[in-house]
């Protein structure tokens, strides 16, 4: 096996806010607090983070924050999906190309959320990550086990994620420019918004696992790789104490403004 290597020392922290809030004035009052000087700033914290932040809002209050956020800004804007075609007939979608029009860097793609409730398969996850990589977005893939298996022995579990990445990477590894492109976020579905996190160090083992396999199948070198799940201010250390967990993909408690100030103290 190649060995685990990675030139990006700087953690990723993102913020996916999911649906929420539900009105414009909460949103501004979220990007206020992310974007005070103190924390554009981003001295370098005791990890020697100087973090680079992604804020991943719902699409309607995308406009507002790529407004006031500045190019040079170590905030930037995220997505939480786009389709695959750029334009056309298609209702309700968002493309990729329209995200990058915006001033937007990262789109999250295959989020279990909407692998679950909007049966979002691996073969349109695949047509996702192709057509946002070739619009010039970052992306974000999101992979983990259910609960079921992960009652299972750890091959399985590996197994499962492997697969994944198999299929929702296919036909990437001739594509070499896009690759460092590519940040998978290890998400196991039973951690999600549950408060029931992964051990750090058994999502350490996962995503050791997934670099070994992204750089002997994939070629993909200095690939990030985050952890998400249940990360709030109390937890999230644990995990970006190591130095192979590249980042974090923070939900439920990147819109609640008391763990996201905690957060943000953090880091
Ligand atoms: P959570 O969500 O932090 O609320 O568990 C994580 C995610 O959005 O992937």
């Amino acid at each position: 096996m190649p060995q685990i290597t990675n030139k990006n020392t700087k953690k990723l922290i993102v913020f996916n806010w999911k649906m929420n809030p539900t009105s414009l004035e909460e949103a501004k009052k979220l990007f206020a607090l992310i974007l005070t000087p103190k924390t554009s700033a981003l001295p370098a914290g005791r990890y020697n983070l100087k973090p680079n932040l992604v804020i991943c809002p719902p699409f309607i209050y995308s406009p507002i924050f790529s407004s006031v956020s500045g190019h040079q800004s170590s905030v930037k804007l995220g997505a939480q999906d786009s389709f695959w075609e750029n334009s056309g007939a298609y209702t309700g979608e968002i493309s990729a190309a329209m995200l990058k029009n915006l001033g937007v860097k990262y789109v999250i793609v295959g989020h279990s959320e909407r692998r679950n409730y909007l049966g979002e398969t691996d073969e349109m996850i695949n047509k996702k990550v192709k057509s946002a990589l070739g619009a010039g977005l970052k992306v974000i893939l999101c992979v983990g086990e259910s609960l079921k298996i992960r009652k299972k022995a750890k091959k399985v579990i590996k197994n499962f994620i492997k697969n994944q990445l198999q299929k929702d990477l296919k036909g990437l590894s001739r594509v070499k420019s896009q690759k460092s492109n590519v940040i998978v976020a290890y998400e196991p579905r039973w951690a999600i918004g549950t408060g029931n996190y992964c051990q750090p160090e058994d999502a350490l083992e996962i995503i050791k696992f997934i670099k070994n396999f992204l750089n002997s199948k994939f070629i993909i070198h200095n690939s990030r790789v985050l952890y998400g799940g249940s990360v709030t201010g109390k937890n999230i250390k644990e995990y970006l104490k190591f130095k192979e967990i590249d980042g974090v993909l923070v939900g439920g408690a990147s819109v609640n403004q008391k763990e996201l100030k905690r957060i943000l103290n953090i880091i």
